[in-house]
């Protein structure tokens, strides 16, 4: 592709949150988005966001734990908009439980939006950017992934996450394509918001308390991790692959 061409990037989970404020940034640094999420009529005003400051997106919907529904996605992003050369694999979702109370449901569900999600969103782009001898895939791991109490099924995903970043980082150097991860520390957004409802605080609550044990003093915003993103979809970042990147206030690992 010519230098010229407007790269398309795929953000999943984007109708809202960090993959809402990652599609706004994307756009804003010239890529042409798909707003990818479970109903296509909730991606509507990240799309409009965009469009409305002069960018391009088309809102797509899509279970990413479903193999079919990722195949046909990718395949309409490709037809709409051009190869998807950059890919956040964003969506996620919490079953949080103590270990002796977790479902198998529960282990499940987690396990499939976000390893088997991310898994079938990379396959499914890969040949697009192996063809164009570019990729950009940031896959969003978390601070929970070092260990969190109740968050069995998401600690693990969310390490899971990082060793297949790494072999991704791996297999697809040799054709242009970077892997890389995104480990967030507490953002403000509906996902900890229905956190602090299940431990029975309130929201503002919740996040003064959180802010406490951070060494910036303050919870992260979905721009925060967006900026993050950015950094690793540059154009610039080509020899930066592999990497794991703690977006918390303070060290972690
Ligand atoms: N908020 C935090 O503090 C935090 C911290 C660390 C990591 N993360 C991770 O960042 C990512 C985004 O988190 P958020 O806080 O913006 O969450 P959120 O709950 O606000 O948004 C998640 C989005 O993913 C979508 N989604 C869920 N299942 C899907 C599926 N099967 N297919 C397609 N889309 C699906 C949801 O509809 C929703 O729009 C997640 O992977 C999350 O685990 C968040």
């Amino acid at each position: 592709m010519s230098t010229t061409e407007q790269r398309v990037a795929i953000v999943t989970g984007a109708a809202r949150g960090i993959g809402a404020a990652t599609a706004v940034r994307l756009a804003a640094e010239g890529r042409a988005v798909a707003v990818l999420d479970l109903d296509e009529a909730a991606c509507k005003d990240t799309v409009g966001k965009i469009t409305a400051a002069g960018g391009k997106a088309v809102a797509v919907g899509c279970d990413v734990s479903d193999a079919e529904q990722v195949a046909a996605a990718v395949e309409r992003v490709a037809s709409e908009l051009g190869a998807p050369t950059v890919l956040v694999n964003n969506a996620g979702v919490l079953r949080d439980n103590l270990l002796f109370k977790m479902s198998e449901t529960d282990w499940d569900t987690v396990m499939n939006v976000h390893l088997r999600g991310a898994f079938l969103m990379s396959r499914a782009c890969q040949k697009h950017m192996v063809d164009a001898k570019f990729g950009r895939i940031v896959n969003l791991s978390s601070s929970s992934a070092l260990g969190n109490r109740g968050q069995v099924n998401y600690s693990a995903a969310k390490a899971g996450l990082q060793g297949f970043t790494k072999t991704l980082a791996i297999e697809l150097g040799k054709f242009g394509v970077t892997a890389n991860a995104v480990a967030p520390g507490f953002i403000a957004t509906d996902m900890t918001a229905a956190t602090a409802e299940r431990v029975g605080m309130g929201f503002e609550d919740f996040q003064a308390a959180a802010a406490t044990q951070i060494p910036v003093q303050r919870v992260g915003t979905p721009e925060d991790i967006a900026n993050a993103i950015a950094f690793f979809t540059g154009e610039a970042a080509g020899f930066v692959s592999g990497q794991v990147l703690y977006v918390a206030g303070g060290p972690l690992c």
